[in-house]
């Protein structure tokens, strides 16, 4: 590891290009890049033994990150930026929505929704597939965890998220970022609108909810949490628990369109295992290259690039000193593509993850899609086991081309979305 060097205002840069900003300061600085990011020290993390330091060894001397804890304004005080024992207690009772048991019982309805989404697709007809894949996710998560059907509500939907998530980019990219949200400036009203239309949303898959089904709504009625908490809880969930899915589908099948002999390969698996009729979970243990796609596609293009936490004391990381306050950087992006863990980074070949000797030999950190320690993603099998299905099944239909016109740009904001989104045609 070489020795830490002092940058300054890299603010700017990460706004204009992160993925950029990150590869250089990582190229320049080395494992342990410090960083200012306007006037917080920040230090960017991009060696999986310090990545384990911050997630696992430690964990206790961080909290979430300032950026995740501003995303409060929406999601509130849910398990994704919550800290200390509101987050214990909050992530055990969420738990059990998201056991082994539960999440295979979740099969039959993502395969359901799958495969009626996948039969409006004409062939010769172009479609956005990430904007599809947002829709069915989002379909699936609202069906699986809160037992709503939110079909109806696509456009309301569509609209108020965009809006969601161009405030927060806004602000990122912006000193409005030093304002707080209720002065009423055009992008905040606009803001406020949005989430009250996400809350009316929500506040219907709670007033509809009159039995106790055993998914994650029934839990969390059932416990003790008030209307906000729970509020808050939902809404984390209907945010946290699609777009990370469909970004990992969408990035699968623009890999497979440049990769013609990995979609051979699929559709084989898919004949060989299925012959025709839909998957079902006994399925995905003998749909090793199909899993293969999944691990290859959130190793290239980590919907989650980035995850930040804050010391809340002086310490060391990787034997340098951290002060009180830093923020500390640990990126996918730049860890996934490090060729001191993988064989040709750049490139995707779903055969390193099949026979399991990469996975066994990488250090812990050295692949992390889901985050790590503690703070793990609480979806992580739902989303594998979810973006399999749906691949499984689009791997029955007629291949997708990418549009001759489609314009593939990274777009890293909270997640990495392409930028002008996935306009693929069905061969
Ligand atoms: C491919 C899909 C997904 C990816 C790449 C992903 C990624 C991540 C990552 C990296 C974290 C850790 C963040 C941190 O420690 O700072 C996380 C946390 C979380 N994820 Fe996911 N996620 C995915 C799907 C899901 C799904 C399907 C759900 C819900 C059903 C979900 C709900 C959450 C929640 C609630 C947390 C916060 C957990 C906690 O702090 O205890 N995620 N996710």
């Amino acid at each position: 590891m070489t020795l830490p060097v002092k940058l300054t205002g890299e603010m700017g840069a990460f706004r204009r290009d992160p993925l950029g900003m990150l590869e250089r300061c990582a190229k320049e600085h080395g494992d342990l890049a410090r960083i200012r990011f306007g006037l917080n020290r920040a230090v960017i993390l991009s060696h999986p033994a310090l990545v384990e330091e911050v997630l696992v060894t430690r964990n206790q001397s961080f909290r979430k990150n300032p950026a995740t804890r501003r995303l409060g304004t929406l999601i509130g005080r849910g398990l994704l930026s919550s800290d200390g024992e509101a987050w214990r207690r909050q992530r055990r009772l969420t738990q059990p929505a998201f056991h082994r048991s539960r999440v295979n019982a979740m099969g039959e309805a993502i395969v359901d929704y799958a495969q009626r989404q996948l039969a409006t697709w004409q062939q010769g007809e172009t479609h956005d597939v990430h904007r599809e894949m947002m829709e069915l996710t989002l379909q699936i998560a609202c069906k699986t965890l809160f037992g709503a059907e939110v079909a109806a509500d696509m456009r309301v939907v569509r609209e108020a998220t965009r809006v969601v998530g161009e405030h927060f980019l806004s602000r990122l990219r912006s000193l409005l970022f030093l304002l707080p949200d209720w002065v009423p400036t055009p992008g905040n009203v606009r803001f406020a609108r949005a989430v009250h239309q996400l809350d009316a949303l929500i506040y219907r898959f709670i007033r509809e909810r009159s039995e106790d089904r055993g998914d994650l709504l029934s839990m969390l009625l059932a416990s003790d949490m008030s209307p906000t908490e729970v509020r808050d809880e939902v809404m984390t969930f209907f945010l946290a628990g699609h777009e990370t899915t469909a970004l990992a589908l969408t990035w699968a099948l623009y890999l497979l369109a440049l990769h013609p002999s990995a979609r051979e390969k699929l559709e084989q698996e898919a004949h060989a295992v299925l012959g025709g009729r839909a998957p079902t979970v006994e399925d995905v243990a003998s749909m090793a290259y199909t899993r293969a796609v999944v691990d290859e596609a959130l190793r290239m293009y980590p919907p989650a690039y980035l995850q930040g936490r804050q010391a809340l004391l002086d310490l060391t990381v990787g034997g340098q000193p951290i002060q009180k306050g830093t923020t500390l950087l640990m990126s996918q992006w730049l860890i996934h593509h490090d060729a001191r863990f993988y064989e040709a980074p750049w490139e995707f070949r779903p055969e390193r993850w099949l026979d399991g000797s990469l996975a066994r030999q990488l250090p812990r950190f050295a692949y992390f899609p889901f985050g790590g320690g503690q703070r793990q993603c609480i979806g992580n099998a739902f989303a594998q086991l979810e973006a399999t299905l749906i691949l499984a099944c689009i791997a029955q239909r007629p291949r997708l081309a990418l549009a001759p016109d489609q314009r593939i740009e990274l777009q890293a904001l909270i997640t990495l979305r392409p930028k002008y989104g996935m306009r693929m045609t069905a061969a």
